[in-house]
């Protein structure tokens, strides 16, 4: 869960919206372009287990036992941040890929595969790119920069997170279906259909990902944003517009509830749309859980467990991704530390890489997948 840079959740523009998420099929997709041709076939190709995956940041790359971690307990390494829109365009028409290419060279030369992260978001775009006014030089900044950045990394990356974090924080206290963005502000709710028709066109191959976080929990916020996002997914479907897979980001809050069954009926709802379903960025968020680090991992423990069996009871999801290795280095210190005093422990393994007891459960349930 993230907040705007100003802090606070802004309003979505009121949409046409009936019955809380109960969009209508069109109702905000608005000129959505029609494109001939279906979408591939769902789920990655069956194999023995299900892919494990972390994402990996190029500043600590020099750091030995961090990338070694990678190296051995890894199917799929994704770039943290090396693909958004502020690090590989800073200025218009100046692309900088060296930090994403030394990722992904090094992950090639693995043997291991790849995804990127994300062409459409609220944060961590160019002073530049955020101040066009102009509709249509937005969308040709945005078609561009998707083409440009696609076609860089053609063949080499499964699946792209086209766009991250559309969905309105709360639908309603937002009085709409879509986060009050930029994007949403200049161009409408159609920059989403544009920009999986630019993705589609620019890599044919990768499959089309909406991303997004707080698709797990229990309550009705978390029903409504589920209900969003399978109707984001099937208004591109009606426009004729490929997706493939809703991405679930799993940053679990440790003292929230997964609801097992919302979650498990969200996956099952996506599969007979033909889409697959993957975990993106999961990691524990654990500064509401008092004790030590018994009781903190414990209660790490219990909310990644519940989170699988969700995730797993709806469909074969096609790879499991940490939002990084060890706490050693990790968002949620920065974001939401613990009040006393103790280090977060969100991740995989330890500052000393020292594997979480939940770490081997995980493995052990996508080996069976
Ligand atoms: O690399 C530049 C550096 O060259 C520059 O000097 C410096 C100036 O501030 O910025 C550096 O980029 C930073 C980037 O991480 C790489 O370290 C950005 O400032 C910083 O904001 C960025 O933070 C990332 C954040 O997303 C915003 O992009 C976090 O590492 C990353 O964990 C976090 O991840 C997000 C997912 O993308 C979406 N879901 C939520 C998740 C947690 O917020």
């Amino acid at each position: 869960m993230t907040k705007d840079r100003d802090g606070a959740f802004r309003a979505a523009p009121r949409m046409p919206f009936h019955n809380g998420a109960n969009l209508t099929r069109r109702s905000f997709l608005g000129a959505a372009a029609a494109l001939a041709g279906g979408w591939p076939g769902s789920a990655a190709a069956a194999g023995p287990g299900i892919p494990f995956g972390a994402a990996i940041q190029a500043e600590y790359f020099d750091d030995t036992g961090y990338r070694d971690l990678f190296k051995r307990e890894c199917d799929l390494v994704m770039p943290m941040n090396e693909l958004k829109f502020a690090l590989v365009q800073p200025e218009r028409g100046a692309f900088d890929f060296s930090r994403a290419d030394r990722l992904l060279e090094w992950s090639e030369r693995n043997g291991q595969l790849a995804r990127g992260t994300t062409f459409v978001w609220w944060s961590t775009n160019p002073p530049w790119l955020e101040a066009i006014e102009d509709a249509r030089d937005l969308e040709r900044a945005l078609v561009e920069h998707i083409e440009r950045v696609a076609d860089h990394c053609r063949g080499r990356l499964t699946s792209w997170d086209v766009v991250n974090e559309v969905i309105a924080h709360d639908p309603e206290e937002t009085g709409g279906p879509l986060r009050d963005t930029f994007w949403v502000r200049t161009l409408g709710p159609r920059h989403i259909p544009i920009a999986f028709q630019a993705a589609a066109r620019a890599d044919p191959k990768a499959r089309l990902v909406l991303n997004d976080y707080d698709l797990e929990f229990r309550g009705p916020r978390f029903d409504q944003r589920r209900a969003i996002a399978l109707s984001i997914v099937r208004q591109l479907q009606d426009a004729g517009i490929r997706i493939d897979a809703v991405g679930i980001q799993g940053h679990l809050y440790a003292h929230q509830e997964i609801d097992v069954e919302a979650l498990a009926r969200f996956g099952a709802d996506l599969k007979a749309l033909g889409v697959g379903l993957l975990a993106t960025e999961l990691d524990v968020i654990d500064f509401q859980i008092p004790g030590g680090t018994v009781e903190v991992d414990a209660a790490a423990a219990k909310v990644v467990g519940d989170f699988l069996d969700g995730l797993l009871g709806g469909q074969r999801p096609e790879t499991v991704i940490t939002w990084g290795m060890t706490d050693r280095y990790n968002w949620v210190e920065d974001v939401m530390p613990r009040g006393d005093g103790q280090p977060c422990r969100p991740l995989p393994f330890d500052a000393e890489l020292k594997p979480k007891a939940w770490y081997a459960d995980l493995r052990r349930r996508l080996a069976q997948g």
